[in-house]
């Protein structure tokens, strides 16, 4: 008999829900929060509501999508964190009342492990999948890893930002250029059109496979606070070399030390997950590394990159085979580590 999974997502600021039949995806649905935009970040208050909002009418259209009745789902997997606990929780308790109304398990993931896991989403039967061992860069809003992934429940971080995550680095010196927020996409945008050599910024030194991004963040400030001295217009003049330079810069500062930890392990396949994946430099900079070394690069669509409830239905479908299942006493977690 077919496993069917209903995956819900809610940790952050889009309500999501998918549909997997055998690992198979069906339906991927995802509601985006716009109410944002305007406060320059992520307003917890609001996004629990627009959560409550969004959560039925995403939940339905990903089973009309996916052809799926309610009665024949095997289990329901919901992310338990970490993220915004108001959030976490409206998705939880969602998953919680579906799974006694249907008489089906729930099973809990953690939302790190759905981006690491993402690359196991197959929209066809035969579309590959890493094999393991595989080094994962997890690099997103509110996290920056490299992950030793040895099976789908036993995952190692060997090193990791010990400050700002890859995705705020980008976010908080957009910011300073005056551009809207998320600032990551926009960099990603500009630097296509400029110069990466134009402008150097501070690189950390720091041991083993951690990194920083702080140092960098401030060496930008002080950039753009000279310059700005010189010239009131230097932002809009320079925008795209300084979008350039800066993605050249985090992209390095990610790639030394994953190039590091390859060596290291000796894994023959490398993943990237996470809202940064999204970035076309990041895109290339891994593809490029892996095809010069023979190693196999995962780079996930650009839709499973950012926040979306089949990484969560995949993650839940390898704990379902295992019974790992949740109980109903379960609570979200605000943190918690891959
Ligand atoms: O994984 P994600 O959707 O949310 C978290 O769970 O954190 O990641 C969001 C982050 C934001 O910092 C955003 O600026 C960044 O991913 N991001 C990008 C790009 N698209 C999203 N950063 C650089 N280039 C992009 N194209």
């Amino acid at each position: 008999m077919s496993i069917i999974i209903l995956g819900i997502e809610s940790s952050c600021d889009d309500t999501s829900a998918a549909v997997i039949r055998d690992g198979v995806l069906l339906s991927n649905v995802i509601a985006s929060q716009e109410v944002h935009a305007e406060f320059g970040g992520v307003v917890p208050e609001l996004a629990s509501r627009a959560h409550q909002q969004n959560i039925v009418p995403v939940v339905d259209t990903a089973l009309k999508r996916a052809g799926v009745r309610k009665d024949e789902l095997t289990a329901i997997g919901f992310t338990r964190g970490p993220g915004l606990l108001g959030s976490l929780l409206v998705g939880t308790s969602f998953a919680k009342g579906m799974s006694l109304g249907l008489r089906i398990p729930i099973v809990d993931v953690n939302h790190l492990h759905g981006h690491v896991l993402s690359h196991f989403i197959r929209r066809e039967e035969n579309d590959p999948v890493p094999e393991y061992p595989y080094i994962c860069l997890l690099v997103s809003g509110g996290n920056s890893q490299i992950i030793l992934v040895r099976n789908y429940n036993d995952m190692e971080i060997l090193g990791q930002t010990i400050d700002d995550a890859a995705g705020e680095a980008f976010d908080k010196c957009a910011k300073v250029m005056g551009l809207p927020y998320p600032g990551g996409p926009h960099i990603d945008r500009l630097a296509a059109e400029g110069d990466a050599t134009r402008f150097k910024f501070a690189r950390p030194h720091i041991p083993g496979l951690d990194y920083s991004f702080s140092g960098l963040k401030t060496s930008f400030l002080y950039t753009l606070r000279d310059e700005l001295k010189k010239d009131p217009d230097f932002i809009s003049k320079n925008q795209a070399d300084l979008a350039a330079s800066l993605q050249k810069t985090i992209i390095d500062i990610l790639m030394d030390k994953l190039d590091k930890a390859v060596k290291q392990t000796g894994v023959k396949t490398v993943a990237i997950g996470g809202g940064v994946s999204a970035n076309s430099g990041v895109r290339d900079a891994v593809a490029g590394y892996c095809s010069r070394r023979g190693l196999t690069a995962f780079i996930p669509p650009r839709v499973f990159t950012t926040d979306n409830a089949a990484m969560v239905a995949i993650a839940a479908y390898y704990k379902y085979l295992d019974r790992d299942f949740c109980r109903y006493d379960a609570v979200p977690y605000a943190r918690v580590q891959v």
